[in-house]
């Protein structure tokens, strides 16, 4: 197995691989592909792959995003996880975006993947989207620390400080009228 960036020939199969495991029933895609190959020329070494002889088998595409760089997909296939393929791709990754001179790396997690960057030493935050009809008049006193507020067209979103506890995001969930709630984790550079 070698960790490598991906050659502009393998970009389809990298995609491919990313959205058979992240968007399996092929419902909605997230980022189109014409968008993931923007981003891929723009900086094609946020875009890592794990090889097993030449045959793609776990990708990360890494967004660069003002100071801060998006881990927008992360993926191995399900016969090869839970053999550190996962961590390498990250480590991998995480030397790349060390060159650009950024502040930080920041991904929003799945629910299963959450144990995953903890592992990796990243920090948690989480991440509320709340429709703003919905917002209750004292969600600055609700207890939590919020370290950034940003109001869209369609919904506030709010990044609070918090440990890591499975049980939380339910609880802020109801306590913040909610319609989503994720962990973010993020590593300095
Ligand atoms: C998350 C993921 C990339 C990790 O890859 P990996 O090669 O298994 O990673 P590692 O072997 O370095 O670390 C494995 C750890 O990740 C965690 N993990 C999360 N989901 C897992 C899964 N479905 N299978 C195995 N381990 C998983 C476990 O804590 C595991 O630790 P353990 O092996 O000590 O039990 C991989 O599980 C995956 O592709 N999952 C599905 C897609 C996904 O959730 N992507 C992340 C989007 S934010």
């Amino acid at each position: 197995m070698i960790i490598k960036k991906i050659n502009p020939n393998d970009l389809t199969s990298a995609d491919n691989l990313q959205q058979q495991i992240l968007n399996p029933t092929h419902k909605k895609r997230y980022r189109s592909f014409g968008c993931v190959k923007k981003n891929y020329n723009r900086e094609p070494a946020l875009f890592i792959g794990a090889y097993d002889k030449n045959k793609i088998i776990g990708i990360i595409f890494g967004y660069i995003k003002k100071n801060k760089i998006l881990i927008g997909e992360m993926a191995v296939l399900e016969k090869y996880r839970s053999k550190n393929i996962g961590s390498k791709l990250l480590a991998y990754f995480e030397k790349q975006a060390k060159k650009l001179n950024k502040k930080y790396i920041e991904l929003g997690a799945l629910g299963q993947a959450e144990k995953f960057y903890l592992k990796n030493n990243y920090k948690p935050l989480i991440f509320v989207q709340i429709y703003h009809k919905d917002v209750p008049k004292n969600y600055k006193n609700l207890g939590y620390e919020i370290i950034c507020e940003t109001n869209y067209k369609d919904a506030k979103k709010l990044k609070i400080i918090a440990k890591y506890d499975p049980k939380l995001k339910d609880e802020i969930k109801k306590k913040f009228n909610a319609f989503d709630v994720i962990y973010l984790f993020r590593k300095d550079l």
